[in-house]
């Protein structure tokens, strides 16, 4: 039995990756969101009952398998750095967290993404603290979802465009303008993932573009469950 640890948990890849590691594990999980966006209500859709709920905690499962805090992810990041025993006194279990699955973001589509850049960027902040965390904590595996955004807008233009491929961010070569603070965000995501790979090859990491077709979107971010491997130890979960 491990202990898995999934922010930006009420958000839309988030539930479903919650849904799906409570049908296919037997594992606990520490799930994270400060509901500024995705279903506030998790009791609405998390398919195990709700057992207890005291201040920003609620246990889910008869055997308490999901602690779902409601709560700005980086106060977790924080919080767990400074106190060894955090989980432990959070869970009453004697596990360290194994996989984690990082989906907190400020996302929003199109609108969010070009109209409120300066609220989009909160994700370097988000990213910066969880890359710091995973460095020092060293969990089994880490997912971190990039996009699309990341990769440069002159190739995603009406006239032009081209089916792009990983080769297109190369950090050893000239680096082209992600989209917006968004792709920033996802493009520094990618640097500290590669630069953490290298760091920490025993640590099994991957970095995806979940979305499936590598090209600018449209008004809304469709998600098409497409992940590719990165990893050297090609482990997706
Ligand atoms: N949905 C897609 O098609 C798609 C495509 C590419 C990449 N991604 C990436 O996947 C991740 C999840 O995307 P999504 O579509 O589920 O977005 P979403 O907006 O549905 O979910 C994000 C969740 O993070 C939460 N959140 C934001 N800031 C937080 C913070 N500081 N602390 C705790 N929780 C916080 C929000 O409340 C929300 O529930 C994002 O990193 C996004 O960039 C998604």
């Amino acid at each position: 039995m491990k202990l898995h640890l999934v922010s930006g948990g009420a958000g839309f890849v988030g539930r479903n990756l919650v849904k799906r590691l409570l049908s296919t594990t037997n594992d606990y999980l520490i799930v994270i969101d400060d509901f500024s966006a995705g279903t506030p209500v998790p009791s609405k859709w998390m398919p195990l009952p709700s057992v207890s709920k005291e201040g920003n905690l609620e246990i889910f499962g008869d055997n308490k398998r999901v602690f779902f805090l409601h709560e700005d992810f980086r106060n977790f990041l924080r919080n767990i750095t400074e106190s060894e025993t955090y989980v432990k006194d959070l869970t009453g279990l004697d596990l360290r967290i194994s996989d984690v699955f990082h989906f907190a973001a400020i996302v929003g589509g199109r609108a969010k993404i070009d109209g409120d850049p300066m609220m989009v960027a909160l994700d370097l902040s988000i990213d910066a603290e969880f890359f710091y965390w995973v460095t020092r904590y060293k969990p089994a595996r880490v997912m971190f979802p990039s996009s699309s955004a990341a990769y440069p807008t002159n190739l995603q233009g009406v006239d032009g465009a081209i089916a792009l491929e990983e080769k297109e961010i190369r950090f050893d070569s000239v680096l082209g303008q992600p989209d917006m603070t968004y792709g920033w965000s996802k493009l520094t995501g990618e640097y500290l993932s590669a630069d953490y790979r290298t760091a920490l090859q025993h640590i099994g990491s991957l970095c995806a573009p979940i979305l499936g077709l590598r090209r600018r979107p449209g008004p809304y971010l469709p998600c098409a469950g497409y992940c590719c491997p990165c990893s050297p130890q090609r482990r997706p979960v």
